[in-house]
């Protein structure tokens, strides 16, 4: 019999460059107190989970962590939708959409979502992540611009990266976000790109509908009158935005009254979005915009040519999340309800949040160490906020990010508010 050479010290000769370096690296983010931690849930996502414990055990504790926005993602008739999908079709397409992976559950969940968001059209993903990467690369050409806010989420800035990447001849530049400096700024990218020789094509602008780290929402009425003065397409991703913003959450540009000739009456060319917030909670993402985009998008999206479509008992559970929201608009009303009893709190309790209609409530502590310990020590008083700082926001900006469903009452919000204050 033949034995293999698996000792442990041949292990340690064949040590690798890559092992070396990573494990420098996580000794690095455990002395810095920076390692993340993934705590384990053994519940549906709801105002309070189930979470285990480091022996083993579990509790509850409430959360406010979660993009559960409406509490659609423990509804009833959302997980049935999904069970009935589940029973109907199978576990899911064995297939990219074009070859033999497109279910009619797709096409009603499709027109669900061009429907709610006011468009010609729309064309599902996995993820609102393959969704962005499938936008700039697919629809630029060279000669292009793509003027993006600096503070985009990361799947806008890899669609960008990977546009300029793979079609030398697009071009990108960043404006400063969104403020009365960043519409100067924005002001400025545009006239730099019309007078740029090389920029022959299309003019895009990018940005988030609700900044995801900040909870701030884009003046989408004030960019899309520079986009019409420049003939620049403006592209929104609104994925904390949908179900949110809006008397019916039809997003942010329904806050603006930018939908169906509203008081302040505009187009926005393109949204990406995700199913995984608010809209079910599931899984998902998508574009919704003109006939002519999203069968580019069906023609060239290499996401679209070279991945499996969305599984369909997702597609039946986020049409019947979309179903409940146009049923039930007092859920964003409860929302919004709970947003300002939140925010009222925390501010009389002596925290700096922002101004905003959003669900998202961050508070600043800046050091990202402090915003780990934090939340750590949120958690032992049975409350659930996660600590973000770097890379996921610039060094020196951390903070607690609190978010805000329908699914809280004001019992809920309260105590999230006496923890902080015991912090
Ligand atoms: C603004 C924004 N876009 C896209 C995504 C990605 O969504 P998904 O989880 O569906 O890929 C997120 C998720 O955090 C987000 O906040």
């Amino acid at each position: 019999m033949t034995t293999l050479s698996t000792s442990p010290g041949t292990a340690a000769m064949t040590r690798t460059p890559f092992d070396t370096r990573t494990d420098a690296l996580f000794d690095q983010l455990r002395r810095d107190g920076l390692w993340k931690h993934l705590q384990m849930l053994d519940s549906p996502m709801d105002a309070s989970v189930r979470m285990r414990r480091e022996d083993g055990s579990f509790r509850d504790v409430l959360c406010f962590c979660s993009n559960n926005y409406l509490g659609l993602a423990n509804h009833p008739e959302v997980i049935d939708a999904g069970i009935e999908g589940l029973k109907k079709y199978g576990a899911g397409t064995a297939s990219v959409r074009f070859i033999c992976g497109t279910f009619t559950p797709h096409e009603t969940l499709e027109h669900a979502i061009a429907q709610y968001m006011g468009t010609e059209a729309s064309y599902t993903f996995v993820s609102a992540w393959t969704a962005n990467e499938a936008v700039f690369p697919t629809l630029c050409e060279p000669g292009d611009m793509i003027i993006s806010d600096e503070l985009n989420h990361a799947c806008i800035i890899d669609s960008i990266r990977l546009a300029t990447t793979i079609k030398k001849g697009v071009h990108k530049s960043v404006y400063r976000n969104n403020t009365l400096e960043g519409e100067k700024s924005l002001r400025a990218a545009l006239q730099a790109a019309r007078a740029n020789k090389d920029v022959t094509g299309q003019i895009w602008v990018v940005t988030d509908g609700v900044f995801s780290m900040e909870g701030s929402i884009a003046d989408l009425p004030a960019m899309r009158a520079m986009c019409d003065e420049y003939n620049a397409m403006l592209v929104v991703d609104d994925s904390h935005g949908h179900g949110v913003m809006g008397t019916l959450g039809r997003g942010t540009h329904e806050h603006w009254g930018m939908i169906d000739g509203g008081a302040r009456s505009g187009r926005v060319d393109l949204f990406t979005g995700t199913l995984g917030k608010a809209l079910g909670g599931g899984a998902g993402g998508f574009v919704a915009g003109s006939r002519r985009a999203i069968d580019l998008i069906i023609q060239r999206g290499r996401p679209t040519l070279f991945s499996n479509a969305l599984p369909v008992t997702v597609a039946c559970s986020a049409t019947k999340a979309i179903e409940v929201l146009r049923r039930e608009p007092q859920r964003v009303q409860r929302l919004r309800d709970n947003v300002q009893y939140a925010r009222t709190k925390l501010k009389a309790a002596g925290f700096d949040v922002l101004p905003s209609p959003t669900a998202i409530c961050p508070i600043i502590v800046h050091d990202t160490a402090k915003a780990i310990a934090m939340s750590k020590r949120l958690l032992e008083l049975g409350v659930f906020v996660i600590g973000f700082g770097y890379p996921v926001v610039p060094e020196g900006h951390a903070r607690l990010r609190c978010q805000i469903s329908a699914a809280h009452t004001m019992g809920h919000i309260d105590a999230l508010v006496d923890a902080l204050k015991r912090i």
